[in-house]
């Protein structure tokens, strides 16, 4: 495969897309709360995605080559789970952080989102700090996103960020290219160096999605072949937004009425 230059027709129904996901996002807000479960929250989700906004879950029967259908319409990924968390009958606890990851179809379009939640607002110390440093990560690397600029640009600064902080930076998942595929090329590696990696240029969409772990890197996968965890069990972030290159910089896809602010200081 190659990296494709979406037209501004495609770019279009790719902002559609994009606000749709993040919408989903703004929907299940209220609903994180301790003593629901994310199998709850996947229901929701997905009676919204389809009733209300008319898009398609992309997530629900997808089956990359070597993985079993994924069975849900979202992924929810509590404390040491790192992403592809699989909704289940685990309730929510006080003080818990979980990621929700959705990507919608619309009219034929990707738009792929995540955002962190504090269940019940009382995290401790460390899993807020990482949640705010991951979300840092994230916009660092939409700093780098402009024309001329390379992808290892917006690794590099991810990863010097998550490592100054003592932070770690999951190696074995990647950002991608999006459009008409869920996954399309390029890889985008949340760490690298400067200069590396292909060059962006106007018209490559593509998704930033830092997991960053407050302890080792290494990842493990739990047996229902998707859910993955962190080795050392400690807590893992992750954030993501879909992004256009643009003739001046970068256009992000998955924002909507309910989207945090960028953070002001970025370390
Ligand atoms: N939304 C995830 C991503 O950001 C992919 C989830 S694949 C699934 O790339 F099958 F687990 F849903
Ligand atoms: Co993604
Ligand atoms: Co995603």
């Amino acid at each position: 495969m190659s990296i494709v230059i979406k037209t501004p027709e495609d770019i279009e129904k790719m902002r559609v897309a994009g606000r749709l996901a993040s919408e989903v996002l703004d929907f299940i807000e209220p609903h994180v709360k301790p003593g629901i479960t994310t199998g709850e929250l996947d229901r929701l989700c997905h009676d919204y995605m389809v009733n209300a906004q008319e898009t398609v879950p992309a997530p629900l029967n997808y089956a990359p080559p070597g993985y079993k259908p994924y069975p849900k319409s979202i992924c929810a990924s509590i404390n040491h789970q790192v992403c592809h968390g699989v909704p289940g009958d685990k309730a929510l606890k006080k003080g818990d952080i979980v990621n929700l990851d959705i990507t919608v179809i619309k009219d034929g379009w990707h738009g792929d989102t995540s955002r962190m939640f504090l269940v019940g607002g009382d995290a401790s110390i460390l899993a807020r700090r990482l949640c705010a440093v991951t979300y840092e990560c994230l916009w660092l690397g939409i700093d780098h996103v402009r024309p001329g600029a390379h992808l290892g640009d917006i690794g590099h600064a991810i990863q010097r960020h998550a490592e100054s902080c003592g932070f770690s930076v999951v190696r074995e998942f990647c950002g991608h290219g999006i459009g008409r595929q869920f996954h399309e090329d390029p890889q985008v590696l949340h760490y690298g160096k400067p200069g590396g990696g292909p060059e962006l240029r106007p018209g490559m969409i593509f998704t930033i999605e830092p997991m960053i772990n407050a302890g080792k890197a290494a990842i493990s996968e739990l047996p229902d072949g998707w859910t993955i965890v962190t080795k050392d069990r400690s807590l893992s972030a992750q954030w993501e937004h879909t992004v256009l290159v643009t003739e001046s910089g970068a256009e992000v896809l998955t924002l909507s009425a309910g989207s945090p602010a960028r953070p002001d200081s970025r370390g």
